[in-house]
């Protein structure tokens, strides 16, 4: 590959429908220093063993400043004034805030937790495909699988597990698309979206303060609460701790579910005979089929602007030097073939599938346990209750963020529904 450009083809918008052929030839050199000195790595032992790697940091405040378009500030100094969140510090700190949301989060500290959205999500799913009956209760109708489906499903489940109220909905979504948008290298440069998303996140933090006060110190049962409140085991979280990291797990569970439900239902209707099984009781068929799309057609395609080495890295008999930027091609990793056999083939029935879909390592996906329910009851429903559904353009428009892929719309028509 030439090694000139290789960013100039990683967001070249005409790979998005079909990223695969350019990852292959990446993989080629598994460390390739890029145009603009960051490292990229995508062959599946070598990101792995980045993942695990505690000299490669995930704390934006180490992150180099690239080239012309160099934040002024850090980071934790912008407009949000709001502590970093766990996603972008290192350990020990990131694991004190980790270990004290997934005390609030689901098991084993709180097996309930997402046992009982499992209900609400079921709830959920069903009164949006009923909403595609009114459209057209028994000729074809044509449905947006993203805008009538995907999207608003996930951010209703988060807001039910924060506590906030359905009536604020529309407003959190512009909030999380603001976040989402800025870390979508195509839509400006690095210093411009660092402060965007600064500004979005803020705004975020601000409508949970809000929130908290309107409460007057009343306790519910919900994540926001259990944070604030605490328990006796450990000291509570900060306030500004909170508010930073709920904005998290809003935006971080947003559009990744989106792109997976999306992707799965393209996925399911190029391969007919699996949409059919899906339609049976075959035991953790669905369960299956998420683990493959986690692999075949992850929504976080690669970890790009938030790793770099506090120290030099020798891999695949390259040394990235102390202080690089380092972009992991997860995607690429989970079909590189001296890994898995046939990696271009969709295969529910895999026997060992361990992608990298939601990533390794201490920042392994914290939302893993929500996502894949969510995934799986959305297009369990979708392929029972859809009658007849077909494609309307194959390959569908595609977001333009290479990083966070898929499908901006995703046409179908239908028959009905039962
Ligand atoms: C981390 C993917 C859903 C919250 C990650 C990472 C990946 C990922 C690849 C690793 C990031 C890194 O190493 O820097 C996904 C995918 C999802 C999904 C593909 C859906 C299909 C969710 C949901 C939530 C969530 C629903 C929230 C409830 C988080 C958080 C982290 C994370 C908080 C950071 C964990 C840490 O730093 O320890 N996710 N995610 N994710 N995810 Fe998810």
């Amino acid at each position: 590959m030439d090694q000139t450009s290789i960013w100039q083809q990683i967001l070249d918008y005409s790979h998005r429908a079909d990223p695969y052929p350019l990852y292959a030839e990446l993989r080629k050199t598994p460390v390739v220093r890029a145009e603009d000195g960051s490292y990229v790595v995508s062959t599946y032992r070598e990101i792995v063993a980045l993942l695990h790697d505690p000299r490669l940091s995930s704390d934006l405040r180490n992150l180099p400043e690239p080239g012309a378009d160099a934040p002024t500030q850090a980071p934790e100094e912008g407009p949000s004034q709001l502590p970093p969140t766990f996603i972008e510090i290192d350990p020990p700190e990131h694991d004190r805030i980790r270990r004290l949301l997934t005390r609030n989060f689901g098991p084993p500290h709180r097996p309930g937790r997402i046992d009982s959205m499992i209900a609400d999500m079921f709830e959920i799913v069903t009164s949006e495909i009923d909403a595609f009956a009114e459209k057209n209760r028994s000729g074809t109708s044509r449905v947006d699988i993203v805008d009538d489906f995907a999207y608003p499903f996930p951010v209703t489940v988060i807001c039910g597990l924060l506590g906030v109220p359905r009536e604020d909905e529309p407003r959190f979504q512009a909030l999380s698309d603001a976040v989402v948008k800025a870390a979508d290298p195509t839509t400006g440069g690095f210093a411009e979206r660092r402060r965007r998303r600064a500004e979005a996140r803020a705004d975020l933090g601000r409508y949970f303060a809000q929130l908290l006060d309107a409460r007057h110190g009343r306790r519910s049962d919900d994540l926001l609460s259990g944070l604030i409140g605490g328990d006796s085991a450990e000291a509570p979280m900060p306030q500004e701790e909170v508010l930073s990291n709920a904005a998290l797990l809003l935006t971080a569970g947003h559009e990744t579910t989106v792109n997976l439900i999306t992707n799965g239902m393209l996925t399911l209707l190029r391969h007919p005979e699996v949409l059919d099984r899906l339609r049976g009781d075959e035991p953790d068929l669905a369960a299956r089929v998420v683990e493959e799309l986690l692999r075949y057609e992850p929504p976080v395609q690669f970890l790009s602007n938030t790793r770099n080495t506090v120290d030099d890295i020798e891999v695949a008999d390259t040394t990235i030097p102390k202080g690089s930027p380092v972009t992991l091609v997860l995607a690429a990793g989970s079909r590189d073939p001296d890994f898995v056999s046939d990696p271009d083939r969709f295969d529910p029935d895999r026997e060992h599938n361990e992608h990298l879909g939601f990533g390794g390592g201490v920042h392994y996906c914290f939302g893993a346990p929500l996502a894949r329910p969510e995934t799986q009851i959305a297009l369990t429903e979708l392929a029972r209750r859809l009658n007849n559904p077909r494609l309307v353009a194959d390959p569908p428009p595609y977001r333009t963020s290479p990083g966070l892929r898929g499908p901006r719309h995703l046409l179908i028509e239908i028959d009905g529904v039962n």
